[in-house]
């Protein structure tokens, strides 16, 4: 049987209390930290960039899980490898040349993520397969959190589970995870489970009793 990894997106988190948040899910049963890096051009928002990424670094304990919402995305590899990203992604659809991207993740000495919008499918990353230590399927169009889990990904998951075959290869899950939605990803071959809005929700630094039911519940 498959361990499945939860993911918190600080996304959700309070922006004023990066380091803070970081230990209080990680205390409450965190698996990985999802770090959601928006440029205002691949994506309709900006977040932050491998400044905040390597400020936060020391705070994080587990694995440092740096989604790259942005395009280009081979001019900032190095500044997020440098930064301390544990697992970088890039969006096949962020440029026309995803293979020359994964190989540049790798060489800068990062696990390689490939992310893939809903509306890819994900017969996309097959040739990409041996390229990558994960490979992020987006069950929301990337931009937000808090945005309604899209129920059509699901088959997608599981022919992709297919398409990996024995490799060593992660199947992420991104976007509208719930305690609802997770079991169908999970049953499909999900490995790691990002959620923002879902893990932090009713909870704070001060009350961080919550993020752990929370967690617990997905
Ligand atoms: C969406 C981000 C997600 C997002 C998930 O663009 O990549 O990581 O924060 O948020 P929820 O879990 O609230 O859908
Ligand atoms: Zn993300």
């Amino acid at each position: 049987t498959r361990a499945i990894r939860i993911a918190p997106s600080i996304l959700s988190a309070d922006f004023a209390n990066f380091g803070a948040e970081i230990r209080a899910i990680e205390d409450q049963g965190a698996d990985w930290v999802h770090v959601d890096v928006m440029d205002g051009h691949f994506v309709p928002n900006l977040t932050f960039g491998p400044q905040l990424c390597k400020a936060i670094r020391p705070h994080i304990r587990t694995v440092m899980d740096v989604h790259l919402m942005i395009a280009p995305v081979d001019p900032y590899i190095a500044a997020f490898a440098d930064a301390g990203a544990d697992y970088l992604s890039a969006h096949l659809e962020a440029g026309p040349h995803v293979h020359r991207t994964l190989q540049a993740i790798r060489a800068a000495g990062c696990k390689a993520g490939l992310a893939l919008n809903p509306g890819t499918p994900v017969e996309a990353a097959a040739p990409l397969l041996d390229l990558v230590d994960l490979v992020c399927v987006m069950t929301v169009n990337p931009g937000f959190g808090g945005q309604s889990f899209i129920a059509t990904q699901v088959a997608q998951v599981a022919k992709l589970r297919a398409l990996i075959g024995d490799r060593p290869v992660l199947i992420e899950i991104d976007g509208g995870v719930t305690p609802d939605t997770a079991p169908l990803v999970a049953a499909a071959g999900a490995d790691v489970l990002v959620a923002g809005s879902a893990v932090f929700k009713g909870g704070s630094v001060a009350n961080p009793a919550p993020y752990g039911a929370n967690i617990r519940a997905i």
